[in-house]
C-alpha cells in the first residue's frame, strides 16, 4: 500500500523513476567510468572461475574411482614443481596489479576532473538518519531529496561537498556514481552529471546505527528550467503571518512546542538545526528519509509518534492531544 502511494506521488511530478538501482545502467560520467572497471573485474574473475571450476570438475571426473581399483593403494605422490609454483604466484600478482592500476587510473580521472564552468554546489551533511541538503549559492536547505539539473549540454555538473555531523555515513546513488563516505571532521568531495531527467533512488551505504536502513535518498534530476523554478521556490521563506486562521493557530501551537529547538522554518521563530528544515516540507515526497510517503494521514501518524514508523530515531513523540495534533499538522501542511 505504501509502495503504491509512493508510486502515485512520484508520478505526479512527471519524472520517470528509477527504482531499480542498477550499477550496470549508469546515467552519469563517474558511474559510466566505474562500470568499465566492474566489467573488467567481472570478466577476469569470470575467466578464473571457469578455469578453476573446470579443472576441479575435470580432475574429479578423470581420477574418479573405477571398477577394479584397489582402494588400499595410494595414488602417486607429486611435489616440488618450480614451474607450477612460479606460475601460480606470478599470474595472480599480475592480475592484482592490472586491477589496481586500472582502478587507480579511474579514481584519479574522476577525482582530478575539473568541474565544468556551470557547476552547481551542494553541501550534503549526514545525520543519524537523514540527509541535510544545502544549496549555499541559493541559501536553500532541504532534506533527503537532492534536486539537480540534468546535464543536457554536456557542461552541467553538480559538485557535492560531503560532511557528517555524527558518525560515518556513505552517499550512494548506484546509477549515478560509486559510494563516497561522509566522515565527521573531514570534508569529502565528488561530482555527478546525470544525463537523463528522472528520480534516482539511493541510500546510506555505511552502517550508521539502528535506522541505517531507513536513511534513504532521492536524487531528482530535472530539466534546467524546472530546477531553476524549484530552487527559486525553495528560497522563499514561509508565511510569517498566515491568513488562514486554522493555520495561524497551528503555527502558534508549533512554535510553543519543543519542535522549534530542532527544526527550522525560514522566516519564523523556528530556528533549530538538529532536525530537517521544514520550510517547504510539503514539497518532499517522503517523511522520515523515505520511511513513509508524504500524505495527510502519514504526516499525522508521524508527528503523533515518530518511534512507531522509525524506532530509535531522535524525534520524540510530543504526546499531543488529537486537537493539538490536528493544529500542528494543518500548519505543517501549509509549508509548501
Ligand atoms: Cu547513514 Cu548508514
Amino acid at each position: 500500500m505504501y509502495a503504491f502511494l509512493a508510486w502515485l506521488q512520484t508520478h505526479a511530478e512527471g519524472l520517470p523513476e528509477h527504482r531499480i538501482a542498477n550499477i550496470f545502467e549508469p546515467r552519469s560520467t563517474p558511474g559510466d567510468m566505474e562500470r568499465h572497471i566492474a566489467n573488467l573485474t567481472l570478466g577476469i574473475t569470470g575467466i578464473i572461475f571457469v578455469v578453476v571450476g573446470g579443472l576441479i570438475v575435470y580432475t574429479i571426473w578423470r581420477f574418479r574411482r573405477k571398477p577394479g581399483d584397489d582402494s588400499r593403494q595410494e595414488p602417486p605422490q607429486v611435489y616440488g614443481s618450480n614451474q607450477i609454483e612460479i606460475a601460480w604466484t606470478v599470474i595472480p600478482i599480475l592480475i592484482v596489479f592490472i586491477l589496481i592500476g586500472v582502478s587507480a587510473r579511474v579514481i584519479a580521472a574522476i577525482q582530478n576532473a575539473s568541474p565544468p564552468h556551470s557547476t552547481l554546489k551542494i553541501r550534503l551533511i549526514g545525520h543519524q538518519w537523514w540527509w541535510e541538503v544545502e544549496y549555499p549559492d541559493f541559501k536553500v536547505k532541504t532534506a533527503n531529496e537532492i534536486h539537480v539539473p540534468v546535464n543536457a549540454d554536456g557542461h552541467t555538473a553538480t559538485y557535492l561537498q560531503l560532511e557528517s555531523l555524527d558518525v560515518i555515513h556513505s552517499f550512494w546513488v548506484p546509477q549515478i556514481a560509486g559510494k563516497t563516505d561522509l566522515i565527521p571532521n573531514r570534508v569529502n568531495y565528488m561530482w555527478i552529471d546525470p544525463k537523463e531527467a528522472g528520480i534516482f533512488f539511493g541510500n546510506c551505504a555505511e552502517y550508521c546505527g539502528t535506522q541505517h536502513a531507513n536513511m534513504l535518498l532521492r536524487l531528482v534530476v530535472q530539466p534546467q528550467n524546472e530546477f531553476n523554478a524549484w530552487v527559486a521556490q525553495q528560497a522563499q521563506p514561509a508565511e510569517a503571518n498566515p491568513v488562514d486562521p486554522g493555520v495561524a493557530q497551528g503555527k502558534n501551537m508549533f512554535e510553543s512546542l519543543a519542535c522549534v529547538n530542532c527544526h527550522r522554518v525560514q522566516g519564523t521563530t523556528a530556528t533549530g538545526v538538529f532536525g530537517p528544515d521544514l520550510t517547504h516540507l510539503m514539497s518532499r515526497q517522503t517523511i522520515g528519509a523515505g520511511v513513509l510517503p508524504m500524505n495527510h494521514q502519514n504526516l499525522r501518524d508521524w508527528v503523533n509518534d515518530p518511534q512507531n514508523a522509525k524506532p530509535g530515531c531522535f524525534m520524540p513523540s510530543m504526546k499531543l492531544t488529537d486537537a493539538e495534533l490536528d493544529q500542528v499538522v494543518s500548519y505543517l501542511e501549509s509549508l509548501r
